[in-house]
């Protein structure tokens, strides 16, 4: 029987461990876990969610409250068209933060970078071109271009040094969303080194309508190889989506996937962004805690624990400060539904929005607890301790366990002293 160790995955003449640790904005997939996946030998990711704030935390730029005293006029008003990014400071928190994380790596595997497209930030065009061009010059390995299908983000890149040399890869949830984004890159003459393939019980946004539960990953695998094979195109498929034991990532591997990209395992690990009184959260949930709902203000499903105290919360756009999702025109959902319960209830002096949720300020406070759908299998894991905790694990232990691990069995950590 095979265990994850005796496969690698190739990328031209270097070789690494075929395990992925997808990107989790923001920043849930923190540098020191992409770190160790790196050290590993693996490949990690980090995420250019929402990158201001997140510099403004771990190296105390002042990016987001430069953002909001430039706009503070606008607080009041629903027309956020105005809010403009600086684009010299989205690039240079993108600067910061990947040159910082590449700084301190070691080994043999390798970092990239996860980019949303559904990010808009007011100008999609020419924030995503200064995201894409600053990570490249600021010495990531590679981009994974997520969440959207990316059409014109090759192009973006193009003039870029590093365009043919760094390791760029796209994710899909079907063979049609590939197609496309091949078709229209063609002239390019430059293929994605990787495919990431996700279904529907990843975390995050889903690549899927509501009717996601219909699909299953392994049918789009196999539809997305039989493709590339007819086409003779050689480019290595990555799985992702409830691949929760080293046995399930075999399975793949022994089926001809170059790799596997896994997230949900570490959402427990000590070097995982999301608070630890959140993750005692995800270590207790049960299945009937998880739902998959439309609260995303990107029009996207997006699966998460029903307890998340993001839900319902009636807070005021906080775009002045964020504004990540306002589309090419300064519009976003959640500034709807919110105006639209104002105007409902105009002298309350709290608001529930049911059907919306202020995403960026609630990830960026780790308040909107989004996960895999095999959350529910956390506790079995890891140990539960005398006072109904569950104990963190290292992310080396969970890596170490999707690479050696047979018979779907999950390694427990060794127990520590109380
Ligand atoms: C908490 C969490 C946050 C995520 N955030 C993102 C994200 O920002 N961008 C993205 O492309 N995928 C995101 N994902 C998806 C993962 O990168 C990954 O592809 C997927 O979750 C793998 O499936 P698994 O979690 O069942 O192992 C997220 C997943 C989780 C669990």
């Amino acid at each position: 029987m095979k265990c994850v160790d005796d496969f690698r995955l190739h990328f031209g003449k270097r070789e690494v461990v075929p395990i992925v640790i997808g990107g989790m904005g923001v920043d849930i997939s923190t540098a020191e876990l992409a770190l160790e996946a790196a050290r590993l030998g693996g490949i990690g990711h980090i995420s250019d969610a929402m990158l201001p704030t997140v510099t403004d935390r771990h190296y105390k730029t002042k990016f987001v409250s430069e953002k909001q005293k430039q706009y503070k006029l606008n607080i009041q008003i629903a027309d956020k068209s105005i809010v403009q990014f600086d684009l010299a400071q989205v690039a240079e928190s993108t600067r910061l933060h990947v040159s910082k994380t590449m700084e301190a790596k070691h080994g043999d595997g390798m970092i990239f970078v996860n980019c949303m497209e559904k990010l808009t930030m007011n100008a999609p065009r020419e924030t995503l071109r200064v995201r894409l061009n600053t990570a490249l010059d600021a010495g990531i390995d590679g981009i994974t271009l997520a969440a959207g299908l990316h059409l014109g983000s090759f192009a973006l890149m193009e003039e870029n040094p590093r365009f043919r040399d760094a390791k760029l890869g796209i994710i899909v949830s079907s063979l049609r969303a590939l197609q496309l984004f091949l078709r229209k890159n063609s002239k390019l003459n430059r293929l994605p080194d990787y495919i990431v393939v996700e279904g529907p019980l990843a975390g995050g946004h889903l690549g899927f309508g509501m009717d996601w539960a219909q699909y299953d990953l392994r049918t789009i695998v196999t539809e997305i190889q039989q493709y590339l094979q007819a086409e003779h195109l050689d480019i290595p498929l990555i799985p992702a989506g409830g691949i929760f034991t080293g046995s399930d990532a075999v399975s793949y591997l022994e089926t001809g996937s170059a790799a596997v990209q896994v997230a949900t395992r570490f959402t427990v690990s000590k070097e995982c962004g999301i608070p630890e009184k959140v993750q005692q959260e995800y270590f207790k949930t049960s299945e009937d805690n998880i739902e998959v709902n439309m609260l995303s203000p990107t029009g996207y499903p997006m699966r998460m624990l029903k307890n998340s105290p993001g839900i319902g919360a009636g807070i005021r756009p906080n775009c002045e400060a964020f504004g990540y999702i306002l589309d090419a025109n300064g519009n976003c959902a959640y500034i709807d539904a919110y105006n639209r319960e104002v105007a409902l209830h105009p002298d309350a002096k709290k608001i529930s929005v049911k059907n919306k949720m202020c995403l960026c300020t609630h990830m960026r406070n780790y308040d909107c607890w989004t996960c895999g759908h095999y959350t529910y299998r956390l506790k079995d894991t890891s140990h539960r301790n005398a006072d109904g905790t569950y104990q963190l694990l290292t992310a080396e232990h969970i890596f170490h366990d999707y690479l050696y691990s047979k018979d779907n069995k999950i390694a427990l950590p060794p127990q520590s002293l109380p």
